[in-house]
């Protein structure tokens, strides 16, 4: 059976999140369940892909959130997304130098995909990691929940607003196989969504992370019983934009949304204000948005680079040096991704 049929077997239509979790998720056919999807070989690269010192600046920052909790006896630290597991691989060896910290951790993917899984256990086998679904398991501890390209990650709705009404943007088959996008008037209840959102107020194209909001709301209820945070790392805008995101990728180029389904990966230019909204109004402290490079020289990344080159050789020397710029130059990942963390406030 073709593609195209297998996606729609059980549904005629199906909303843009629903779309994208089939093509995504399906055990079978979806994009993470069956490729590793990561750097030259693959269709795209991350920044923990990039350098070591990414994932190190992050161990960094766990180290300084720890201190922050006046360094709890025991503290949960879960990983969102975390693709071929190489950031926390980096993030566990890192922390065993701060033995007093290392001794009071206990490590958590938190990951989707069969496929990553399996990976992540081979990449991670010398270490002390397990993998979590449900975060009500989570013991009582106060946790820190971090995601790189985690939440670009969760499928959204996309709603058009036309003549004072709303409507969802769906995928459905015509006659020939193919698959058309439509749109579909919503009520009022479902308006209900979104509506109480300041930053979308006057948009007309809206793109609501509503399984990414679902995700966060159950993080948010283990931060406000044991204390915690809430990280996320991203390729998003804090300003206004008002068009739609998703995107498309297959081996490091553009491709159309509706091509090589279950091949490419889609993803949607991550909405910060939003986000920081969605956190306001779960009543937690959220930190202003701030750009990746900003963030990663706040914690020290070009220091730990003069450090890390000095005994490396002219060649070696260069390539970190690359590196680090494609992290935090603004015409590289500095400025199109943003970081933006929230906490509780016990
Ligand atoms: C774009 S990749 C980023 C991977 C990694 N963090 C990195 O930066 O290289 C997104 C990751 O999130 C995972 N993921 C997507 N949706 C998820 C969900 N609902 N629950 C848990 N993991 C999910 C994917 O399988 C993948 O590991």
């Amino acid at each position: 059976m073709n593609l195209n049929k297998k996606i729609f077997l059980d549904k005629k239509k199906l909303s843009v999140d629903k779309f994208l979790d089939k093509v995504l998720y399906n055990k079978t056919y979806g994009y993470y369940s069956t490729k590793n999807p990561f750097g030259r070989n693959g269709d795209f690269i991350t920044s923990p892909n990039i350098s070591f010192l990414f994932n190190e600046i992050i161990a960094i920052w766990i180290i300084t959130e720890w201190k922050k909790l006046r360094k709890p006896k025991k503290i949960n630290l879960i990983e969102l997304g975390p693709g071929n597991g190489l950031m926390s691989l980096t993030i566990l060896k890192t922390l065993k130098r701060f033995p007093e910290l290392a001794n009071s951790i206990n490590y958590f993917l938190f990951e989707k995909s069969n496929y990553l899984k399996k990976l992540q256990k081979k990449n991670l086998k010398n270490y002390d990691v397990k993998w979590i679904e449900n975060f009500k398991k989570l013991k009582k501890f106060p946790s820190i929940f971090f995601g790189n390209e985690f939440f670009d990650a969760l499928p959204i709705k996309q709603f058009i607003k036309k003549d004072n009404f709303v409507y969802e943007k769906f995928f459905e088959l015509d006659k020939k196989s193919n698959i058309q996008a439509n749109f579909y008037k919503i009520n009022k209840d479902q308006l209900k969504l979104f509506n109480n959102y300041q930053c979308l107020t006057n948009k007309k194209f809206i793109e609501f992370p509503d399984q990414g909001f679902k995700e966060l709301e159950k993080m948010t209820r283990v931060i406000k019983k044991n204390s915690g945070g809430i990280l996320l790392i991203d390729y998003g805008y804090d300003r206004d934009f008002d068009t739609f995101t998703l995107q498309s990728v297959i081996k490091h180029k553009k491709n159309s949304i509706l091509k090589n389904l279950g091949k490419a990966d889609i993803t949607y230019l991550v909405n910060f204000r939003l986000i920081k909204e969605f956190f306001g109004k779960q009543k937690l402290n959220v930190s202003k948005i701030e750009t990746q490079g900003d963030f990663l020289r706040k914690y020290g990344i070009e220091h730990r680079a003069e450090i890390i080159s000095k005994k490396m050789s002219f060649k070696s020397k260069a390539d970190l040096y690359f590196r680090l710029k494609r992290l935090i130059s603004p015409e590289f990942m500095g400025k199109h991704f943003k970081v933006i963390y929230a906490c509780a406030n016990n």
